[in-house]
């Protein structure tokens, strides 16, 4: 049973290497994008989700628009993290996949994985972790249980591309990984 559960986190991300890194103006539009405050008082409606995210112009790229032909329209936003937070662990809701870029060097955030309970008790899990490099693509696996933990005085910032409810993970990274060459996504 073990042996399962270990195995369910061999594939959860993927670094792909055939991508460009993420170009510079696009890294600084997200560190300096605006962010909502967290509202003093969250209720059901307000979300914590809405106030860490900023809508990102990535979808007007010709990378997004092929993405969005193949797979149904895209979903852009910059996401912040800010200093000394944790982002609980979960499963994305509305997406199984997204395709992230770190903007910037976070040296002291830590991006877990973790499979199912193994044993009755529901309180050991396997984790795995998933290392970013900044301005680099990293494809996610959503529908894994992850977390993020930014131990770190300075806040966290992503790109996140998120795909339509129907794309599958794995045939995402087939259709990235045998996408043609090119040099910058501007
Ligand atoms: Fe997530």
């Amino acid at each position: 049973m073990d042996q399962i559960n270990i195995s369910m986190l061999d594939d959860c991300f993927s670094y792909l290497d055939n991508l460009p890194d993420l170009d510079d103006i696009i890294c600084q539009a997200g560190i300096n994008a605006q962010y909502p405050e967290i509202p003093e008082e969250e209720t059901a409606e307000s979300l914590a989700i809405t106030s860490i995210l900023s809508r990102s112009r990535f979808f007007q790229t010709k990378f997004c628009q092929n993405l969005s032909k193949e797979f149904g329209t895209m979903k852009t936003n910059f996401f912040k993290n800010a200093p000394m937070t944790t982002y609980d662990w979960h499963r994305d809701l509305g997406r199984k996949v997204s395709l992230n870029f770190l903007l910037r060097e976070a040296p002291n955030s830590l991006v877990l994985y973790r499979n199912k309970e193994y044993g009755i008790d529901r309180i050991r899990y396997n984790i795995k972790v998933c290392n970013y490099v900044p301005k680099r693509p990293v494809l996610l696996d959503t529908t894994i249980q992850h977390t993020v933990i930014n131990y770190n005085d300075q806040p966290r910032f992503i790109l996140s591309l998120g795909f339509p409810i129907e794309a599958e993970y794995q045939e995402v990274k087939k259709f990235l990984m045998s996408y043609p060459s090119f040099n910058s996504y501007i």
